[in-house]
């Protein structure tokens, strides 16, 4: 069959792209490629306890419809934390639980934006929330950062020239996949910039709980006194992705026709997920379990970041960043990441180039990301010492374009 695809399908990732990464289901490669939370950092013991308890106590009420703002107690307890952790949550906002943060942004773009509007983007940024952009038909604009963040002139230039902006799209806070955060001054005059040309902010914070040093930021949104910022929060990072549980804090008249809008999606995130979710969260205390993931975490970024100090050639540029869960390397000028993605296949370890994360992935970018939380300390260490002797093969063999 020769099947015609919607033209909204289009652009979501070159297929050479998609191809090369297919090595990481191989099992003897080393996946630095993937963006995972660790197996042995999830609450399994305490899950399938409660999940016994919620067959035997409300089976009926966990298989039963449920409401599209979600199950009443969870959105009490994620609301509650926000405040206490993040200072969020004005008298006018609401909060819904949706299936993981990545539905957020995908209800956020479906509320807020026609065919044809722009969208700013951090570039390089999230490729799942940028191909949800894409399947509405937006323009993406990508803004350029330094280790501090958005460039507050580059998004100036960006607003003041494009009337058609909706939103920015923003991961401040251990970004993905640069690893940066961004810092208050510049939050700051981001939400400056936001106000002056009448644009929303949606702010994606997945990885905030994931601090290894430092002092946290405040998020955007705890700045926001008029309702301009979508807040996007998720539990997968923190507890376990296999649940997609997620949750958006807005202004309640954003959250009203979000909720319309999740009817027609998914009707409602998975009752007996969002039950299990309040039950871990009023049986334990989740910043007790997020201390011991950050624990696990930080060894693992240590460990990494060390083994490419002593594998890589000096040229190869990297930042340590102080969370989340991706180290994002540059290769000297002139060398294409792509190339070298190739040749780390071959030889059994795969990351991921650069360019996937750009607005324009086919333009040459010598950047690659790296994942530390999946893989084991053992794999850490030998699959960064194969790539160090790849990457020094490809610098000595190949002359910069
Ligand atoms: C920046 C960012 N936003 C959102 C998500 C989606 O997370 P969730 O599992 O909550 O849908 C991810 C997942 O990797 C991510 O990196």
């Amino acid at each position: 069959m020769n099947y015609t695809f919607a033209d909204r399908m289009q652009g979501m990732e070159s297929s050479a792209i998609r191809e090369l990464l297919k090595v990481a289901q191989d099992p003897e490669v080393i996946a630095f490629s993937a963006g995972n939370p660790a197996p042995e950092s999830f609450p399994i013991h305490e899950m399938a306890e409660i999940s016994a308890s919620i067959f035997q106590e409300q089976g009926a009420k966990a298989l039963q419809y449920g409401i599209s703002e979600g199950y009443p107690e969870l959105r009490r307890l994620s609301e509650e934390r926000l405040k206490n952790r993040y200072g969020i949550g004005r008298d006018f906002d609401q909060l819904i639980i949706v299936s993981g943060g990545q539905q957020g942004m995908e209800l956020s773009t479906k509320i807020l934006t026609n065919e044809g509007d722009t969208v700013i983007c951090e570039n390089p940024s999230f490729i799942g929330s940028m191909n949800a952009f894409r399947s509405y038909g937006l323009k993406l604009r990508g803004v350029e950062m330094d280790e501090e963040g958005i460039l507050p002139e580059a998004l100036e230039a960006i607003a003041a020239s494009d009337p058609k902006v909706r939103f920015l799209y923003t991961i401040p806070t251990f970004q993905n996949p640069s690893g940066r955060t961004m810092t208050l001054e510049r939050r700051k005059a981001v939400l400056e910039i936001a106000k002056k040309y009448d644009f929303l902010i949606v702010e994606d914070n997945p990885y905030g709980d994931l601090r290894y040093e430092g002092e946290d930021v405040a998020p955007i949104k705890s700045l926001d006194e008029e309702g301009r910022v979508i807040y996007v929060g998720s539990y997968s990072k923190v507890l376990a992705p296999g649940i997609r549980m997620g949750f958006v804090s807005a202004h309640k008249d954003l959250i009203a026709k979000m909720v319309i809008a999740k009817q027609v999606s998914d009707v409602h995130t998975n009752q007996f997920f969002m039950i299990l979710a309040a039950e871990y969260l009023k049986r334990y205390n989740l910043d007790d379990h997020v201390q011991e993931v950050r624990k696990l975490y930080k060894h693992k970024l240590d460990l990494m970041a060390g083994a490419i100090r002593e594998h890589f050639p000096a040229e190869v540029i990297f930042h340590k960043p102080q969370g989340g869960l991706f180290l994002w390397c540059s290769l000297p000028e002139g060398y294409d990441a792509l190339e070298l993605c190739r040749r780390s296949g071959e030889a059994k370890v795969s990351i991921v180039p650069g360019r996937v994360f750009e607005i324009d992935a086919k333009l040459v970018s010598g950047t690659f990301r790296m994942n530390f939380s999946t893989p084991s300390e053992e794999a850490i260490q030998r699959g960064v010492k194969i790539l160090g002797g790849v990457i020094r093969k490809y610098l000595d063999e190949c002359r910069p374009l």
